[in-house]
C-alpha cells in the first residue's frame, strides 16, 4: 500500500515508447505530485533524455535494485518485460500500474478502470494492471448504461490506430503512405500485409477458437471490469490506416428498455464521456478530433430496431491517452486519494 506523502517517486518503464511517452506528458499535464521522475527504457535508449518539467532526465537501463527508493511505477514495455520487473519492483515497496496484457487475468491482481471499479483498488497486493485500449474506453461507456438497464449482450466491431501497435507501427503507416504515393514498393515489416490504405481484420495472434487475442481480450477483460460475467460479448477487431484514436461500433442488447434519448441523457452525466451526438449536422466522433482528448467519445446514438431492447452506438478515444497513459496516471491519482 502506497504511505501518504506529499511528493512521491515515480517512474516510467518503456518511457521511450508510443504510451511511455504519453504517460511523462500526462504526469506533466496533470502536475502529479511527483518528487522526482526515474525513466527506463532498453538499452537501445541509453543515453537518451527527455523532458519532464523542464528538466532533462535521463533513461536508465533496469537492474535489480532499479526500484529502492521508488513510490509509483507506470510500466508500459511490454509483457515480457512486465513478467519478470513488476514483481521485482512490488517486492522493493514499489506500487506498480502495468499497461501490459501480462497480469490482467490473474485473479490476485485488479483491472482497473476509474470511471468503473476503483473499488478493486482497495485489493491489490503491489500490481494493478491497466486493461487493453480497446476495452477501456468501451467499459466506460458500458457501465452508466448496465447501472440503468443491465446488459445482456454486446456486439462490437473495431477500427484500432496503428500507435496502439506502438512506435514502429507509425513509422511503418507513415513509410508505406510515402512510398505509395512515389510509386515505390511498399515493405511490411510490423504487419502481415499492408497498413497503409486498407483495413486488417487481424489484430494479435489467432487462437484455436477463430477469434484474436485482442478479440477475447475485450470478451475477458469486460468481464472481469464490470464485475458481471454474465454479460455476453461478440468482438471483431480491425486495425485501420488512422495514426492515432480507436473507433468502435456497439451495438447492445438491454434487459430493460433504453430510448436513444434516455440513453443521450444516461451518458451526458456519466464521468469522462461526452455525447457529440448531432447527425443532422455531421456532428460525431472522429478520431482525428479525439486524438490529444482525454475524454470517451460517443454519438451515432440509435436505437436497434431490429430487437426490443437494443442500441447502437459509435465510440472514438485517444489509445494512447484514456486507453493507456491517462488511465494508468488516473489509477496512480486514486492511490494517493486512498494512500
Ligand atoms: N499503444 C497503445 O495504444 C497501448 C495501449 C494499451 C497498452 N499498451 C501496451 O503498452 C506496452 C508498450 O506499448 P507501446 O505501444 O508504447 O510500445 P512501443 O512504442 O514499442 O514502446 C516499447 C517501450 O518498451 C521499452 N522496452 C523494450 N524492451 C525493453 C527492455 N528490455 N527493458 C526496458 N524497456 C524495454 C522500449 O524501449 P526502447 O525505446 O529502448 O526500445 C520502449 O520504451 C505494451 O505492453 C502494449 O501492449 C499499448
Amino acid at each position: 500500500m502506497l504511505k501518504r506523502k506529499e511528493k512521491y517517486v515515480v517512474s516510467v518503464v518503456g518511457a521511450t515508447g508510443a504510451v511511455g511517452n504519453e504517460m511523462v506528458a500526462t504526469l506533466e499535464e496533470r502536475n502529479f505530485p511527483a518528487e522526482k521522475l526515474r525513466l527506463f527504457a532498453s538499452e537501445r535508449s541509453e543515453g537518451k533524455t527527455l523532458q519532464f518539467e523542464g528538466s532533462d532526465i535521463p533513461v536508465e537501463t533496469l537492474k535489480e535494485d532499479s526500484f529502492r527508493g521508488i513510490d509509483i511505477a507506470l510500466f508500459s514495455a511490454g509483457a515480457e518485460r512486465s513478467k519478470i520487473w513488476a514483481p521485482i519492483a512490488a517486492q522493493s515497496g514499489c506500487v506498480v500500474v502495468d499497461n501490459s496484457s501480462q497480469w490482467r487475468m490473474d485473479p490476485t491482481v485488479p483491472l482497473v478502470v476509474p470511471e468503473v471499479n476503483s473499488h478493486d483498488l482497495k485489493w491489490h497486493k503491489g500490481i494493478i494492471a491497466n486493461p487493453n485500449c480497446s476495452t477501456i474506453q468501451m467499459v466506460v461507456v458500458l457501465k452508466p448504461i448496465h447501472d440503468v438497464a443491465r446488459i445482456k449482450r454486446v456486439v462490437v466491431t473495431t477500427f484500432q490506430s496503428v500507435s496502439g501497435t506502438g512506435k514502429k507501427a507509425m513509422d511503418e503507416l507513415l513509410q508505406q503512405t510515402t512510398d505509395l504515393l512515389n510509386f515505390r514498393e511498399v515493405k511490411c515489416n510490423v504487419y502481415p500485409h499492408q497498413i497503409a490504405f486498407n483495413c486488417l481484420p487481424h489484430i494479435d495472434k489467432f487462437l484455436e477458437n477463430g477469434y484474436t487475442k485482442e478479440e477475447m481480450k475485450m470478451v475477458n477483460e469486460t468481464k472481469k471490469i464490470m464485475g458481471d460475467d454474465s454479460i455476453r460479448l461478440t468482438a471483431t477487431t480491425v486495425r485501420v490506416p488512422v495514426f492515432r484514436g480507436h473507433s468502435e461500433s456497439i451495438n447492445i442488447e438491454t434487459e430493460k428498455k433504453l430510448s436513444a434519448d434516455e440513453a443521450r441523457g444516461v451518458l451526458s452525466a456519466a464521468a469522462g464521456i461526452v455525447v457529440f451526438d448531432a447527425p443532422e449536422k455531421n456532428v460525431y466522433p472522429l478520431a482525428i478530433q479525439v486524438a490529444g482528448k482525454d475524454e470517451t467519445y460517443v454519438g451515432r446514438i440509435r436505437e436497434d430496431e431490429s430487437i426490443q431492447n437494443g442500441l447502437n452506438l459509435w465510440i472514438v478515444a485517444d489509445n494512447l491517452r484514456k486507453g493507456a497513459a491517462l488511465n494508468a496516471v488516473q489509477i496512480a491519482e486514486k492511490l494517493l486519494e486512498m494512500a
